[in-house]
């Protein structure tokens, strides 16, 4: 009889959602062997009738879900565990945003896959002092934004699009949030050297620090598709906005129904595909959250192929109203 052994196995280089998936791919390839538990940043419970020698050998021939992404296992080791938990859920998002911040301050082009949320068809954007993570970086345009508005950008990133609206408004009350803290620390640090007086930055995931209905306009450039919770994250959002106010998505929508296969294919995992919703669930959601009527504006339509289907996706900006008061 085989005797089974309890490891756990930590990678180093695990960037985004796809590495994950590769990995726990790879571990459940692997012969003798037993996958029992993944985390959010890829470390791995395993049981095994081999020796950790011969695991961290087959787990060292693997690099992750594409080219650009390098992963290597760092350690293993036998453990009485045979489960995680407690594990932050957004832990990988805040690598995936650290990683992509670091390697756009070097220069380095950020997109790790075709379909990757820092996708960058224009590198150009990246040499800018603030650089956007984000598609439609020039956002700002189609903000509809009037002077002495209250703005917060969620998931500001670098605050990119805040540091662009202040420069064509004035008397902006401007707020961004975001999950990374390397991303909020470097949003500060511009700020600071502009001695803006009128922007607030937050590390955060929610709108803990933001009063209820004190908010002109809410807007998401890229980061809706990436939250976790996004019925809460809509009540939220409706609870901070004064009547009359906005809340303003730009993201990829699906046409339709997409299947789990590609939405877990790590392909496809980093980007806003897997997270996409339909525009017609989007507005089912924002009702159950208070909204009132919702308005569309397309910016492109493009289709993904996925074993010999194509898939209809659309790149746009929800518009989506509160009318009436909290109830
Ligand atoms: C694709 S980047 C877009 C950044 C920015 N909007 C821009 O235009 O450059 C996504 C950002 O959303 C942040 N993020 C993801 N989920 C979040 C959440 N639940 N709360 C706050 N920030 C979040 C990430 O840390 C990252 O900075």
């Amino acid at each position: 009889m085989q005797t089974l052994v309890t490891y756990l196995a930590r990678f180093d280089g695990v960037s985004c959602e796809g590495c994950v998936t590769a990995i726990k791919r790879k571990i459940g390839e692997m012969e003798s062997t037993t996958l029992l538990d993944t985390d959010i940043q890829g470390s791995s419970i395993l049981s095994s009738a081999f020796d950790a020698e011969r695991i961290s050998d087959e787990l060292s021939s693997f690099q992750g879900c594409c080219e650009s992404c390098q992963i290597k296992i760092d350690t293993i080791e036998e453990t009485k565990l045979t489960k995680f938990e407690n594990v932050d859920s957004y832990a990988l998002i805040k690598t995936q945003y650290k990683t992509a911040l670091d390697r756009a301050i070097n220069g380095i082009e950020v997109a790790c896959s075709e379909h990757c949320v820092c996708k960058t068809t224009d590198v150009d954007r990246f040499k800018d002092e603030t650089p956007s993570f984000a598609t439609l970086y020039n956002l700002a345009e189609l903000l509809e934004i009037s002077d002495g508005m209250t703005v917060v950008d969620f998931g500001c990133g670098t605050g990119h699009d805040l540091f662009e609206l202040n420069k064509k408004h004035s008397g902006l009350n401007l707020i961004g949030v975001d999950v990374t803290d390397s991303m909020i620390a470097f949003a500060q640090e511009m700020n600071d050297k502009i001695g803006g007086k009128n922007f607030s930055f937050i590390v955060g995931r929610d709108f803990r620090e933001v009063e209820d209905e004190s908010v002109d306009l809410v807007y998401l450039n890229n980061v809706f598709n990436i939250i976790l919770d996004k019925s809460k994250f809509l009540k939220d959002a409706f609870q901070v906005l004064k009547a009359g106010g906005k809340l303003i998505i730009a993201d990829e929508f699906t046409e339709e129904a997409i299947p789990d296969k590609l939405k877990n294919d790590p392909e496809f995992q980093c980007g806003g595909i897997a997270g996409a919703l339909s525009v017609h669930s989007l507005r089912q959601m924002s009702k159950s959250a208070g909204f009132s009527n919702l308005k569309t504006s397309k910016v492109r339509d493009y289709q993904i192929s996925y074993e010999g289907i194509d898939y209809n996706f659309q790149t746009g900006v929800v518009s989506i109203y509160k009318m009436n008061k909290i109830h």
